[in-house]
């Protein structure tokens, strides 16, 4: 499995994950499209060792008043038959890292409340909770927004960064890497 940047002939792959994740919920290809054509740079895919896309993550840039440089992920999900074997955490990892490329400082996310895999997700690297973003995602559906700190994200990571390696090397996994 590797990570690298997602391109215009990933759409069919991420839309496949996207619909298998979410549902009709999930966003539109279109959504997806903009982010191929405009914001590919902060866009990464996961791919196995055949090319099939397994995962994607968009990542958001926010530039805030004064110097403050802000970001976020936007949306992250993994195929839901390649799920618990490390892809969600090296996408996360390679958005962080993309983040603190960028100069971001504080990062921020939504999760639906009841959200128990992915708030795991967040919280492995560092993440906490914020506020409750009442009926975020529809009617008795509370969001939740999620903060971290990107330098204290990144010690984390490579704490999990580490343990996946160990755990790719008894799954037979290769290590993510960006592109
Ligand atoms: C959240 C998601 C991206 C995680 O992807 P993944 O490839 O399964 O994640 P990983 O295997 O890298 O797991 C990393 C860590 O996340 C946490 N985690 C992931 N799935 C979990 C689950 N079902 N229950 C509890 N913790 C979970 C664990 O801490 C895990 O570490 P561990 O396996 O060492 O215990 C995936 O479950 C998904 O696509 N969900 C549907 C889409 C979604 O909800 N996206 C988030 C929208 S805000």
């Amino acid at each position: 499995m590797r990570i690298r940047r997602f391109a215009l002939t990933d759409l069919p792959g991420v839309m496949r994950v996207e619909r298998a994740s979410f549902g009709a919920a999930g966003h539109s290809s279109t959504t997806f499209l903009g982010h191929a054509l405009r914001d590919r740079k902060h866009s990464f895919v996961a791919e196995d060792e055949q090319g099939t896309v397994v995962g994607y993550t968009l990542v958001r840039m926010n530039l805030g008043w004064l110097s403050a440089r802000r970001g976020g992920i936007t949306s992250i999900a993994v195929d839901p038959r390649q799920r618990r074997r490390g892809t969600g955490g090296a996408l996360m990892a390679r958005a962080l890292e993309y983040l603190a490329e960028e100069g971001v400082d504080e990062a921020d996310l939504e999760v639906e409340v009841n959200n128990v895999a992915a708030q795991s997700l967040y919280e492995a690297f560092g993440f906490r909770r914020s506020h409750l973003l009442p009926n975020y995602y529809g009617p008795n559906c509370d969001g939740m927004r999620m903060v971290v700190d990107v330098g204290r994200a990144n010690q984390t990571r490579t704490r999990d960064a580490a343990r996946a390696k160990r755990a790719a090397d008894g799954r037979g996994v290769r290590a993510a890497r960006r592109d």
